[in-house]
């Protein structure tokens, strides 16, 4: 049986300016640091101007680094976008690709996040590969097939199975469920996990040791529920990453 280590990353999305992002990213950095034992890996996924002050202010702390998206090229003529090199390079250890707000505000694709996701492989970071469905799919009975469509295209090429291979981290983020104080159920949860983890084994994924997490309308009250079920492997956290205090009591949830 493998070990996954959890994970619980926050996604500042477009918030945070870089006196407030540096204080919250060192207060996170002080409580990783002095907590007894981390019960998870931690990551703050700043925007993207904040993310070279962030990785400095908490280098030498156990506190991560992410992206929240990178360009699939290595250089060239893409006005307004940021190489996954250059993240690797400001410091970032994840990069988070496919969420379900560039793919509705950017039309990116399957094909496009997992162009994206083998870009962030190549730079040396774990690629976040968001999926999940729309509360409309989710009415008409389609949920899974649509997160199983997602998985198999999202994640074509980064199922190498090389022990020395970087290993994507896939979030199940139920569009109905972000932002709206509404999380999915923890049944809907549970169910949903142990579909992604056995189609990952389909799809010839190193399905056991994969970390999946849940994205949704996290916060203090909700995660030890959810984080305690057997196929979450941990949180991809929105509103509640931007305060310190609310996101610490998610890590901490972990039991
Ligand atoms: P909320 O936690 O604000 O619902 O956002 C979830 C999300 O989109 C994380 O990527």
């Amino acid at each position: 049986m493998v070990e996954r280590r959890r994970l619980v990353a926050g996604n500042w999305k477009m918030n945070g300016r870089k006196a407030g992002g540096v204080a919250l990213a060192r207060d996170l950095a002080e409580r990783c640091t002095s907590a007894e034992a981390l019960p998870a890996e931690v990551v703050v996924c700043p925007p993207a101007t904040l993310i070279w002050p962030v990785a400095e202010a908490v280098a030498g702390s156990p506190l991560l680094v992410g992206g929240q998206d990178c360009h699939a090229a290595e250089t060239g003529a893409f006005t307004g976008s940021v190489a996954a090199a250059m993240l690797a390079e400001a410091g970032c250890q994840y990069v988070i690709v496919g969420h379900s707000e560039r793919r509705r505000d950017h039309g990116e694709t399957n094909a496009d996040v997992a162009a994206k996701g083998r870009a962030a492989v190549a730079a040396g970071m774990a690629p976040i590969v968001c999926i999940g469905e729309s509360a409309d799919e989710r009415d008409r009975g389609e949920a899974v097939a649509v997160v199983c469509a997602q998985l198999t295209a999202s994640l074509d090429g980064l199922l190498d199975r090389k022990p020395t291979s970087i290993r994507p981290v896939v979030a199940y983020e139920p569009i109905w469920a972000i932002g709206t104080g509404r999380s999915a159920t923890p049944g809907e949860i549970a169910e949903m996990h142990a579909r992604i983890r056995a189609h990952l084994a389909v799809l010839g994924g190193d399905a056991q040791a994969m970390r999946i997490l849940y994205g949704g309308s996290v916060n203090a009250g909700n995660a030890a529920e959810i984080l305690a079920l057997s196929d979450v492997d941990g949180a991809l956290v929105g509103g509640a990453s931007l305060k310190s205090g609310d996101f610490w009591c998610i890590v901490t949830a972990i039991s």
